[in-house]
């Protein structure tokens, strides 16, 4: 088990946070996390159902947990734009923001509800839209955090500016490993731009290592994976550090990249990670978000 563990997460009493994808694996191990240190939680999801499990589990580990599920479909701009507003309209105060929900290796190719290939749409494009709605609320946070989950993927992965939608040779783990680097390339860049703008958020990715849930089940070859599991993978809860680290630890930093620190960076203690070449590229970085804020149609308001 790593060292860094829950107990060094520090009080988060009077802090509220978001969680996407929460109603599993990593996103729900997050999410009770953040809860049982005291913070104030929402998770979302696209379910219902698998909602209320979710917080009936994390009230089941810690009673007092202050907790609510919100529908928020990563797979539909209009779902996001619906739950932003009304966590801006409300006046709360978002101190972190986890990018954490997935999909990995669909197939056959699926779209989202706005026509994006699916896994490009809600690992990043959804992630994109969600934040860039989220900064007023992010704003009247004294030292706003935006965790954003990216992976070891990300370094097989390459920017298909020519078609980012995968419209043509669609490869399901291709598309994956895009849409990876694409969520790792974003936080990079979201970094650059609130230091830049001398801004209180910062803008952190992590990563799992290999964890054994249930992203596994998108396709054949996604399955295959998990025969490998019992010798290199780790539990849900450990592969949840890496984001709690990103989000809670003083050490963590803008612009700063987390994973487990053990062979090939399947497991262990959360520790900075290798970033490739590809994802530090800063002209590839300026194109995504020109492209991002083209195909959702928002821009990003100030970040100060
Ligand atoms: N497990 C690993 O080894 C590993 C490695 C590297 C990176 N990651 C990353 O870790 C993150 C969490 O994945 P996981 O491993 O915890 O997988 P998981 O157990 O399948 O969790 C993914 C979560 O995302 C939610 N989700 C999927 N599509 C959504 C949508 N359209 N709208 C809202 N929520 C949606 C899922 O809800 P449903 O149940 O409704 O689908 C689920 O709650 C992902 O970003 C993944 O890429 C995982």
């Amino acid at each position: 088990m790593p060292d860094w563990a829950f107990a060094a997460i520090p009080d988060l009493t009077g802090k509220r946070a978001i969680v996407t994808g929460a109603t599993s694996g990593i996103g729900l191990e997050t999410a009770a996390g953040l809860a049982g240190a005291g913070a104030e939680v929402v998770l979302t999801g696209r379910d219902a159902g698998k909602g209320s499990r979710a917080l009936a589990e994390i009230h089941r580990r810690h009673p007092a947990a202050r907790l609510s599920f919100a529908l928020a479909d990563q797979a539909s701009l209009h779902s996001l734009a619906a739950f932003a507003a009304e966590i801006v309209a409300s006046g709360a105060t978002l101190d972190l923001l986890v990018n954490n929900a997935g999909v990995m290796g669909l197939s056959p190719r699926q779209e989202t509800a706005d026509g994006f290939e699916r896994q490009f749409g809600t690992n990043h494009l959804g992630h994109f839209a969600l934040t860039a709605q989220l900064v007023p609320a992010l704003l009247r946070a004294p030292s706003p955090r935006v965790v954003t989950v990216a992976s070891m993927a990300h370094r097989r992965g390459w920017l298909n500016f020519d078609d980012l939608q995968y419209e043509r040779h669609y490869h399901p783990l291709r598309a994956y490993s895009q849409a990876k680097l694409a969520n790792l390339v974003f936080a990079l860049e979201l970094a650059r731009r609130c230091a830049a703008a001398g801004s209180r958020i910062a803008s952190i990715a992590a990563h799992p290592g290999f964890a054994r849930t249930g992203l596994f089940k998108g396709s054949l070859r996604a399955r295959l994976a998990l025969l490998v599991a019992p010798f290199f993978a780790q539990s849900a809860t450990a592969g949840a550090l890496p984001s709690l680290y990103a989000a809670t630890a003083p050490e963590a930093r803008n612009g700063g990249y987390y994973g487990p620190d053990g062979v090939g960076e399947t497991q262990g203690n959360p520790a900075p990670a290798k970033i490739a070449a590809r994802a530090r590229d800063a002209a590839a970085a300026e194109r995504l978000w020109r492209e991002s804020e083209g195909l959702t149609g928002l821009r990003f308001p100030p970040l100060v």
